[in-house]
């Protein structure tokens, strides 16, 4: 390439990016690369950060999947902490020490606060809407709305709220298309 096309690429790339829209200059790299490949920032901002806390997993973690923080805004997580009482029809015994240590925990990486793209796709489509339920979310309800209930239903699964039962890799915070499989 020239010193000239390279000029007229540049141009036609800022003329594209002003569009909205997909742009083939700055294009994702699995468009030509595989997934594994991706520079690790990017992976990392694409993906949910697993969780690390481990009050947070064990006490959470006990009768379903440990949902990562960024799942939820802060307001629903806070409300679900204040329901502890009446929780989807169980109560939760917490000691002061693990509530305190828990709410911190997910206030600070709660999906307002993330910068990964999944969030952002929650909190747009959460708009002033304060979910007790990931299930809840457009956004995810969306992504789900060819399963059928009878699918949730199945032994293996159990529930639309068991991320993890067709998210093989649910518990690193990849959600993607390729890592799903439905238990028959
Ligand atoms: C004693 C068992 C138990 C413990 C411990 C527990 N949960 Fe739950 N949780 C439930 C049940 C039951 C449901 C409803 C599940 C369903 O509908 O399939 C639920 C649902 C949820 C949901 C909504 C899932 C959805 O439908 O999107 C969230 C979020 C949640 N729990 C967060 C927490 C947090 C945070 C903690 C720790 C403070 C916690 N849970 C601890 C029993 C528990
Ligand atoms: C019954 C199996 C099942 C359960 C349970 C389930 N999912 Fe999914 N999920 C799927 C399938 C299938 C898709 C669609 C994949 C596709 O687009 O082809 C999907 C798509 C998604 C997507 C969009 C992926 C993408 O890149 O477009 C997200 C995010 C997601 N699920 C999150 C969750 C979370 C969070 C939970 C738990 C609260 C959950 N899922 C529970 C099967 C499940």
């Amino acid at each position: 390439m020239n010193r000239m096309q390279k000029t007229g690429m540049v141009v036609l790339c800022f003329s594209l990016l002003s569009q909205a829209g997909w742009n083939p200059c700055l294009a994702d790299d699995d468009s030509h690369q595989g997934k594994d490949h991706r520079h690790p920032e990017k992976e990392r901002k694409h993906h949910l950060a697993p969780v690390t806390n481990p009050v947070y997993k064990e006490t959470c973690g006990a009768c379903h999947f440990a949902y990562q923080p960024e799942l939820l805004p802060a307001a629903s997580w806070q409300a679900i902490l204040n329901n502890s009482a009446d929780h989807f029809g169980e109560s939760l015994e917490l000691d002061d020490a693990s509530r305190n240590g828990i709410t911190g925990y997910l206030l600070a990486n709660s999906a307002d606060k993330s910068g990964a793209k999944r969030a952002l796709k929650i909190m747009r489509s959460l708009g002033s809407v304060v979910p007790q339920r990931i299930t809840a979310i457009p956004y995810i309800r969306e992504k789900h709305h060819e399963i059928s209930a009878q699918v949730f239903a199945r032994p293996a699964i159990g529930s639309s709220a068991n991320c993890a039962a067709c998210h093989k890799t649910a518990e690193q915070g990849i959600y993607d298309d390729d890592t799903v499989d439905i238990p028959r």
